[in-house]
C-alpha cells in the first residue's frame, strides 16, 4: 500500500503541492512581520489558523474562509505568497530545515508550532486519508498504521518533524504549543498566541475568541470548517462519514489501537521525543 505522494529529498510531501516552489523556498526572503503556523498534519492546524485569524480581526468574524485568511504557504507558490496582504499569516507543514528564515539570526519570521500526541494524530490521519480521493487509500487501520510508522505519509515521520521544531522551541521567534494544552485551557492558549503576535486584546475579547474556537462552534461555522471548501477543491469521497472537524478529542486512539500498536508508538516515537524533554497527554 502507498499513499501515492510526491517526494523531495526523501521526504514525502503532499498531493497538489508545488514541488518546484518547495525546492527553492529555503532561500525565499521572509520578514519579521510574517507569521507561520507550522504543524505536522492533523495536529490542530485549522484550529490555530482560526485563532490567529480572529486575533487579527480583534475577535470579529471574517467574511472569508479561514483557509483563505491564513493560506497554505508551500501550496501557494512564490507569486501568490508575494501578493499576500501584510502582515502575512500562513500555515505550513514543512520541516524546520525546509523553511525560509529558519535561522532566527538571519530572517526572523515568527513561527507558532503546534504538536499533538502521535497516537491521536495517527487516528486523525487515517480518517484524513480515507476521506480524500487523492490518496487512493481504501486500506484498513492496520494498513495505515504501518505506513505511519514508516513515515510513508505526508511530511514523513511524526517524530522527525516534531523534534526538529522542538529543538528550536526556545528561540524568541518560535512559540511551541501542544494540542492537548489548547484543549484543556483554550483561553490561555489564545492569550499566549495573542501575546506572541504582539496583540494587546483585552480579556473579554480573548474569551470571545476562545468561544468562537471551540470545537462545536467551529464545526457549525462554515467559514471555520473546511468541509464545504475542500469538497470543491480536493474531492472528498462521498462515503466519508466523518467531517474535517471529526472528534476533536484527546484519547480517541484507544478506540483503534491494539496494545501492540500502542507499545510500538511508545518505543519508536514517545520515548524518543521524551528523551528531548517533550511529553504529551494521551487521555
Ligand atoms: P480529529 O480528527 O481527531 O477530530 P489539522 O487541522 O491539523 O488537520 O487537524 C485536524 C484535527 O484537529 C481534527 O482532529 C479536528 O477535529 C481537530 N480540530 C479542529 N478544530 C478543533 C477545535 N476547535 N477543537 C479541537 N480540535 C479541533
Amino acid at each position: 500500500a502507498s499513499l501515492n505522494l510526491p517526494y523531495y529529498e526523501r521526504v514525502p510531501l503532499t498531493h497538489y503541492i508545488n514541488v518546484d516552489w518547495v525546492k527553492e523556498l529555503v532561500h525565499f526572503p521572509v520578514s519579521t512581520d510574517d507569521l507561520f503556523i507550522a504543524t505536522y498534519l492533523k495536529s490542530g492546524t485549522t484550529w490555530t489558523q482560526q485563532i490567529v485569524s480572529l486575533i487579527q480581526t480583534g475577535g470579529e468574524d471574517s467574511s472569508e474562509h479561514v483557509f483563505n485568511n491564513v493560506p497554505w504557504f508551500e501550496m501557494l507558490g512564490k507569486d501568490a505568497v508575494m501578493a499576500l496582504p501584510k502582515p502575512k499569516a500562513m500555515k505550513t507543514h514543512l520541516s524546520y530545515h525546509m523553511m525560509p528564515g529558519r535561522d532566527p539570526a538571519a530572517t526572523p519570521a515568527k513561527y507558532i508550532y503546534v504538536a499533538r500526541n502521535p497516537k491521536d494524530v495517527a487516528v486523525s490521519f487515517y480518517f484524513h486519508c480515507l476521506r480524500y480521493k487523492c490518496y487512493k487509500f481504501t486500506g484498513s487501520w492496520n494498513t495505515f498504521f504501518e505506513l505511519y510508522m514508516k513515515g510513508e505519509v505526508d511530511f514523513g515521520l511524526w517524530s522527525d518533524h516534531v523534534l526538529e521544531w522542538w529543538r528550536h522551541k526556545d528561540a524568541d521567534n518560535i512559540l511551541f504549543l501542544k494540542y492537548e494544552d489548547m484543549k484543556r485551557d483554550l483561553t490561555s492558549a489564545v492569550q499566549s498566541i495573542a501575546d506572541f503576535m504582539g496583540s494587546d486584546l483585552n480579556e473579554s475579547i480573548i474569551q470571545k475568541i476562545s468561544r468562537k474556537c471551540s470545537f462545536e462552534n467551529m464545526k457549525l461555522n462554515p467559514l471555520a470548517n473546511p468541509d464545504d471548501l475542500l469538497e470543491v477543491k480536493v474531492k472528498i469521497k462521498n462515503d466519508a462519514s466523518s467531517g474535517f472537524l471529526r472528534k476533536g478529542d484527546i484519547g480517541d486512539w484507544r478506540n483503534y489501537f491494539s496494545s501492540e500498536q500502542s507499545v510500538r508508538v511508545d518505543d519508536e516515537f514517545v520515548k524518543k521525543v521524551a528523551e528531548s524533554g517533550l511529553e504529551f497527554d494521551y487521555d
